[in-house]
């Protein structure tokens, strides 16, 4: 006989593989947080954990996938601040962030870096503002698109130094990396998790972190808010989320399962090499991201109510 009904359903699961959707590109900083996070979350669930990238809009046209997707547990979003900022903005948005989705909960919270091509003149970020103000003004700035956090830290940074940059959208970072360590574009702003080790590589230019504070993997590095804009700050916090009407004890038992994942060893030192950490236990549950999801519609939606989805 065939055991159904919803209790029975959330007994048993998960009783085949959960797809991690991620709306960006593969080899990106959120394709490098789901990846490490699904690892520890496939051993702990006895399950497969895949990820499926689906880049481009900034991160909407994945987001939007994962609305629509059945409410089982089984398809699940790893994304960003991105889904709280400029999501709401779009006017035509395939689905509503603050109500198609159910939170499971928070997983990292990664400065952000402003980066250039490895022979870009600028010798520090002062010199950069300069340039960027006279001979280098339109210099070209890769992004995920509109909805990108990578975009945000862009809009910020051309508000508060009242600089021009030239936009160019990738289907995420990771392939924008790409193009800027090739030296096909002069600069982005983006997460450690895909930046540090080019940095340490020499491959790209480190102008400054987004951070309050500098950070551990790169002490060498300023802040923004010590050199050219003060009160600067923008980090990416990842959360998983769920489509709306996914059962609580599901949601319960990915949350508790993340919580695991965000204390295993490897993944604490994985997230501390490429300059970032785990969320504490208690971030990792519906209640802390619903909260910070609030608390963060409010503090971007007023001051990106005039801004330009194009
Ligand atoms: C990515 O994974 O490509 C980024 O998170 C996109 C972004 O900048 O928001």
């Amino acid at each position: 006989t065939m055991l159904s009904g919803p209790s029975m359903a959330q007994g048993s699961y998960p009783s085949k593989p959960i797809t991690i959707l991620v709306p960006a590109a593969a080899g990106g900083p959120s394709d490098t947080v789901a990846r490490l996070v699904a690892e520890a979350m496939r051993v702990d669930l006895g399950q497969q954990v895949l990820i499926e990238n689906v880049g481009g809009a900034g991160g909407s046209l994945g987001t939007g996938r994962v609305a629509k997707a059945s409410p089982d547990g089984y398809t699940l979003l790893l994304y960003h601040i991105g889904v709280a900022t400029f999501g709401p903005l779009y006017p035509d948005l395939s689905y509503k962030p603050g109500e198609d989705f159910d939170s499971v909960g928070l997983v990292t919270d990664v400065p952000m870096t402003l980066v250039g091509r490895k022979d870009l003149a600028p010798a520090d970020v002062t010199a950069l503002f300069t340039w960027l103000k006279g001979e280098g003004k339109g210099a070209t700035f890769g992004t995920a698109g509109v909805g990108a956090v990578s975009d945000l830290c862009g809009r910020l940074l051309t508000d508060a130094a009242g600089i021009e940059l030239t936009v160019v959208p990738y289907k995420g970072t990771g392939p924008a990396m790409n193009d800027l360590v090739g030296g096909q574009i002069d600069l982005m702003c983006d997460q450690t998790t895909n930046t540090a080790n080019q940095i340490k590589a020499g491959e790209i230019k480190p102008y400054a972190v987004t951070t309050k504070e500098r950070i551990a993997i790169l002490p060498q590095v300023p802040t923004l808010a010590e050199t050219a804009i003060k009160d600067f700050e923008i980090s990416a916090w990842h959360a998983i989320w769920a489509p709306k009407g996914t059962p609580e004890a599901i949601r319960q038992k990915l949350s508790a399962s993340l919580q695991k994942a965000l204390k295993d060893p490897k993944v604490i030192e994985r997230f501390a090499a490429l300059g970032t950490a785990p969320v504490s236990a208690d971030m990792a549950t519906p209640a802390a991201l619903d909260k910070r999801f609030q608390s963060e519609l409010a503090r971007w939606g007023k001051l990106l109510a005039n801004a330009s989805t194009k």
